[in-house]
């Protein structure tokens, strides 16, 4: 597939991902939702990228939201079905990837951008980054996972004043609550990204996709995650990367994961 609207660069096993739409704020369209999709898909497939990184280009804007152009004239079943396919074709793909996806947000993410950076594993952000799901104030409701996800990450009363204000966090209000693990100045942002990819790359990518499984199972109401805890644990002992791991400890050296 040919990418119009994002960009990849892959160096040392950690992929960073650019959604490249910096004159519309990085808005996300149908086509870059599906560039999305197949990115993610393709990266996950490649057994020599690790980590990936999602960010927005230029220094405005991770996704400023959905493309509102292309939903302003809506029915109610196209509302629905835009929901529905986004979410499947995106944000559902990006939280249960085998692989971790860490959001650095550089700018506004907004609506569909702040429900993107909450679908990926974890974020960091630039001290000038904005976060909200502002969509009451365009008479609809986040419908890619943001009423769900949101509380999840700051709680329920947090979440439900952030969305019925339609207002905006700052990159350090969204630390204190909890959606930012780190805020750093806008040039640090991708070494820091690309840093914390580097101390997630020295262990097993088995075990990381297993706890990925694990911990989402946590927010799956048709999901005992404790079962899938246990199962993805056991799963753990028949992979090569568990035999080379506890053998690696007990002859005192470093580990070679091979991710099998
Ligand atoms: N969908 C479509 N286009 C968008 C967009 C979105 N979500 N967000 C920004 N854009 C476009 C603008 O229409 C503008 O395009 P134009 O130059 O062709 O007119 C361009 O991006 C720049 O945005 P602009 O509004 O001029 O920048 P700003 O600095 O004045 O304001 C924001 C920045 C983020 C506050 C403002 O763009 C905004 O409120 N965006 C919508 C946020 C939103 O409601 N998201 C939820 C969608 S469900």
């Amino acid at each position: 597939m040919n990418y119009d609207n994002i960009l990849i660069h892959s160096e040392n096993g950690i992929a960073t991902l650019t959604i490249n739409r910096p004159e519309k704020l990085n808005a996300l369209n149908k086509a870059t939702i599906a560039e999305l999709h197949n990115a993610f898909e393709t990266l996950e497939q490649q057994a020599e990228i690790r980590a990936i990184i999602l960010t927005g280009s230029g220094e405005k804007a991770f996704v400023a939201g959905a493309d509102i152009s292309e939903f302003a004239s809506f029915s109610v079943a196209e509302g629905e079905m835009l929901a529905a396919q986004g979410q499947e074709q995106l944000f559902d793909f990006v939280e249960n990837l085998k692989k971790p996806v860490i959001a650095a947000v550089n700018g506004f993410a907004l609506g569909g951008g702040l429900e993107l950076a909450m679908a990926c594993h974890f974020r960091i952000a630039s001290d000038n980054a904005k976060m909200g799901l502002p969509e009451v104030s365009l008479g609809v409701i986040p419908g890619y996972g943001g009423t769900q996800r949101l509380p999840q990450l700051i709680g329920k009363g947090k979440a439900m004043e952030l969305i019925m204000t339609a207002g905006m966090l700052t990159a350090e209000e969204a630390k204190t609550c909890g959606l930012v693990n780190y805020v750093v100045p806008q040039s640090e942002l991708l070494d820091l990204a690309k840093n914390i990819a580097v101390k997630i790359l020295r262990n097993s990518p088995m075990a990381i996709s297993k706890a990925i499984e694990a911990v989402n199972a946590n927010f799956k109401h048709d999901v005992d995650g404790f079962r899938a805890e246990i199962k993805a644990f056991g799963e753990c002992f028949g992979t090569e990367d568990f035999k080379e791991g506890t053998t690696a400890f007990l002859e005192k050296r470093k580990p070679t994961f091979l991710g099998k």
